[in-house]
């Protein structure tokens, strides 16, 4: 291991906050005694806020229509291969129903930017849930909208919203959107969302095209600044029906250690183990969880639809009923020793 390295990531145990040269220093040095390092002090914070105990979180993703044409992603506009789908009011609180039977309390309804909900939808959609689960904690992950938007949804009972920032280098958001998608607006919504009172998610891709270590550690640093509640990162994995379907895919080791120093920057942040983690490693969301993710998000879309929601390729849990993914993933924390929990899952201190 790296000397100069170790004595970064130590400081950065201590102070919870390095210089973006500092983080760029940590991720060229990565090599498996410093994840493991890195790993430990995660686990250690882990710990101490959260013991062994996952949060779950339930998905709904409604409707695959999409009006942004992002480069990365398999459900853009201009992917003609993609089959179509949106998902009722009364199926949306339908899967929401069939969620909180299995034990979810908090669900989170994603989608493409389909602005065929109108805000008279979204928050009619709110309000029903809420109506027949009061106790049910709503996430929504429905892109950007207009601050007046946000609002109301608060309004209509909505307390959790994921927007990941996807990098905090303006240039290479640029790179991976096209020209009518700007950084600036991003960050709009990212402070309204704070501002409004939302317990706000971020996040980002690791190794997407063409971002260097320098690009990962001005990341570190937006967490470290920004001080998301949740911060949802995962490796970018290509499809291959958008621009970039010939580039290499994100690394495990990358995306480990990446959530490793989120953990040790914001202690109490809300951490999933994603999807996209147990779509390149078969335990990917287990080995995300012992580098110090406590968050995991199984699927509670129809299984007519899951395929569907195709925003890379070979996505897992395309074929699994909720419940199956529910047992599925309970069975996979119990096998590295830690317990999922029903409970809404705040942030720790929130
Ligand atoms: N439309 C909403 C939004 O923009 O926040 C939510 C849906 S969007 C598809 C959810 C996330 O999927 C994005 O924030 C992005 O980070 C991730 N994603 C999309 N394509 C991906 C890919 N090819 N590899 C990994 N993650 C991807
Ligand atoms: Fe869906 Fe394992 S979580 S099958």
């Amino acid at each position: 291991m790296n000397k100069k390295a170790k004595e970064l990531l130590d400081k950065l145990n201590i102070e919870h906050s390095l210089s973006i040269e500092e983080y760029e220093y940590l991720l060229d040095y990565l090599d498996e005694e410093l994840m493991e390092a890195a790993a430990e002090y995660a686990r250690a914070y882990q710990k101490q806020y959260y013991g062994n105990k996952v949060f779950t979180r339930g998905l709904i993703e409604f409707t695959n229509f999409c009006r942004n044409n992002c480069y990365y992603c398999g459900i853009r506009r201009e992917n003609h291969n993609c089959e179509r789908y949106r998902l009722s009011a009364d199926e949306i609180v339908k899967c929401a129903t069939a969620g909180y039977d299995l034990g979810f309390r908090t669900v989170v309804l994603q989608g493409g930017e389909d602005m065929t909900y109108s805000d008279d939808d979204i928050c009619n959609i709110i309000a029903r849930i809420k109506e027949v689960h009061p106790d049910m904690v709503i996430t929504l992950s429905i892109g950007e909208r207009s601050t007046e938007s946000y609002e109301r949804y608060f309004k209509a009972g909505a307390r959790r919203y994921l927007l990941r920032h996807e990098t905090a280098n303006p240039a290479l958001y640029s790179k991976l959107h096209p020209i009518e998608l700007s950084w600036q607006n991003r960050m709009r919504c990212l402070h309204d969302l704070k501002n409004i009172g939302y317990q706000v998610g971020a996040g980002f891709m690791v190794e997407s095209p063409g971002q260097t270590t320098y690009d990962l550690a001005m990341d570190l640093k937006f967490v470290e600044e920004f001080k998301p509640d949740m911060c949802g990162i995962g490796p970018f994995i290509s499809h291959k029906d958008t621009p970039f379907a010939k580039q290499p895919s994100g690394t495990l080791n990358t995306t480990l250690f990446c959530l490793s120093l989120i953990r040790m920057i914001y202690p109490q942040v809300l951490l999933p183990a994603t999807t996209a983690l147990g779509t390149i490693d078969s335990r990917g969301r287990e080995k995300g969880i012992l580098a110090g993710a406590n968050v995991v998000m199984p699927n509670l879309s129809p299984v007519t639809v899951r395929k569907m929601y195709s925003l890379y390729d070979n996505k897992i849990c395309t074929g699994e009923e909720a419940a199956e993914c529910r047992g599925c993933l309970e069975q996979r924390m119990q096998s590295i020793g830690y317990e999922i929990v029903t409970d809404p899952g705040n942030r720790a201190g929130f």
